[in-house]
């Protein structure tokens, strides 16, 4: 599969999953922190394949994007900062649920602008610059990375 297009198809996926977050949230619904834990684990592991298969490319293909770059690289580092916290306290005793729906819309909000952001910066340049070859050889090496647990 494309790289460009499995990645695309993650971000729908947490869009998805951002709006049944915001639901749960404000519901108090007893699932929020299974979604939380699915989101955090799905994000690292789709921010980590940007990284090491898809930035490598664009810096080849098209270097002029090397300050999107940098700008989609400090959006990463604010979201894994977020989700650090959201690990380590979101079991913890006594947090409440106003910590829980400010935390989560933080979190909500950082995560659709970057995705806004990485497809109109960086994934709609990839797209015209990286050879489909290249791009197909990437989303298979996506793909065995994913099956290694
Ligand atoms: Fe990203
Ligand atoms: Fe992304």
């Amino acid at each position: 599969m494309n790289l460009l297009d499995m990645l695309r198809a993650e971000h729908r996926e947490f869009l998805r999953l951002l709006d049944r977050l915001d639901k749960s949230v404000t519901k108090g619904s007893p699932d929020a922190p299974a979604l939380i834990g699915e989101l955090v684990s799905r994000l690292e592991r789709h921010e980590e394949i940007e990284e090491k298969l898809l930035w490598p490319s664009i810096r080849h293909y098209a270097p002029e994007s090397t300050p999107a770059l940098d700008v989609i690289d400090a959006d990463h580092e604010g979201i894994m900062r977020v989700m650090a916290v959201f690990k380590s306290e979101l079991f913890s005793a006594g947090r409440s649920p106003a910590w829980l729906i400010l935390g989560c819309s933080r979190l909500a909000n950082m995560v659709r602008s970057h995705i806004a952001r990485e497809e109109a910066d960086l994934f709609s340049i990839a797209s015209k610059r990286i050879p489909a070859a290249d791009l197909e050889r990437l989303g298979l090496q996506a793909e065995s990375a994913k099956e290694v647990p």
